[in-house]
């Protein structure tokens, strides 16, 4: 049994799977993998600012398959040339996240680029359907990285989201590790998963060792959602969009303590020397609450391959029940 759905349909792509565009850790062969496996790889363009980092991964990723593939970025950081100059290596889609998308629109139809525009709340949804996104992918809060502070979990806000855009197609972002959550993602209306922390387990994600560790040792219950990484590491994000994270030591001393933590430099200061020193990983370990279903470190074309077959087995197994 093939699953085939609207998303499918749209990018001839094998199955109804999603890269989510982690910024930086979904690099060229990452995304490369999962087109190839069947999926839509999207490399995470993130903010946009490596410019030597995009035009690399780019490369990798246009030379590493001939299937459909696109590129996302954060709305909130990302400038217009930026977006232009991946529209320049011919991806089938651009995702945005994030912030206003208003601005990259144009750009994006003129080179007949599908758009698909993320949303963590209904307020982003209702901009989605009004400025005729290609694709939605409705995120919910148990996702790993970053989302909404007033979001809302997977299972009630992804079929919200597919009533108020049909028909165009709705991917379920958010707490999906395995094949079970894609089946459950088609049963709520969605047209297929985007997922990322999963991803992050693989042969082909660029992430550091201990962070691969850290994603197979961890539980749900130890990720939690804050801004107090951010404001730390002195990052610019929005202060709408705290991000799920693993447990880290700057958590537990500054939780539910962002303003004093964004007023202190010396703490910040010594988080920079912890990360100078080795104390402390470079970036966040972003996870979502799945992270519990991940056990191993698998090709990412394999892990298409196993998400889809389990899939089809959750959804037979629904249907004898
Ligand atoms: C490490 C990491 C980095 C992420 N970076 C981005 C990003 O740069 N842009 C984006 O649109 N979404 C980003 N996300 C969020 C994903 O698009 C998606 O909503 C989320 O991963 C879905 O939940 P899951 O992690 O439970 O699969 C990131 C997620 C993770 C785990």
């Amino acid at each position: 049994m093939a699953l085939r759905t609207a998303f499918t349909e749209f990018f001839t792509s094998q199955h109804p799977i999603a890269l989510a565009p982690m910024g930086g850790s979904a690099g060229g062969a990452l995304a490369a993998a999962v087109s190839n496996g069947g999926g839509l790889g999207l490399l995470g363009g993130g903010n946009g600012w490596d410019r030597d980092w995009l035009n690399r991964e780019l490369s990798i990723l246009a030379e590493g398959t001939d299937k459909p593939w696109g590129v996302g970025f954060q709305s909130w950081a990302v400038d217009v040339n930026t977006v232009e100059y991946a529209l320049t290596h011919q991806p089938s889609a651009i995702m945005l996240s994030f912030g206003d998308p208003a601005a990259f629109v144009e750009p994006i139809r003129r080179a007949n680029v599908a758009l698909i525009l993320q949303v963590t709340d209904l307020e982003e949804a209702r901009q989605a359907v009004n400025i005729g996104a290609d694709v939605i992918v409705a995120q919910g809060t148990e996702g790993g990285g970053h989302g909404a502070r007033r979001g809302r979990s997977t299972l009630p806000f992804v079929p919200v989201v597919v009533d108020m855009a049909a028909p165009t197609p709705v991917l379920a972002a958010g707490g999906i590790a395995d094949g079970r959550g894609v089946a459950a993602a088609l049963a709520l209306g969605a047209a297929g998963a985007l997922i990322g922390t999963r991803f992050q387990a693989t042969m082909e994600a660029l992430v550091a060792p201990a962070i691969s560790r850290a994603l197979i040792d961890g539980h749900g219950e130890d990720t939690e959602r804050s801004r107090v990484l951010d404001i730390a590491r002195g990052s610019r994000w929005p202060s709408k969009y705290p991000a799920r994270t693993l447990g880290h030591p700057f958590l537990e001393q500054w939780r539910d303590r962002e303003d004093e933590l964004a007023a202190d430099d010396a703490a910040k200061a010594a988080y920079q020397d912890g990360v100078a020193r080795g104390d402390l990983l470079p970036l966040p370990a972003w996870a979502g609450e799945a992270v519990d279903l991940i056990t191993d470190l698998p090709s990412a074309a394999d892990l298409v391959g196993a998400l889809v077959a389990q899939a089809e087995d959750a959804l037979a197994r629904a249907r004898t029940h």
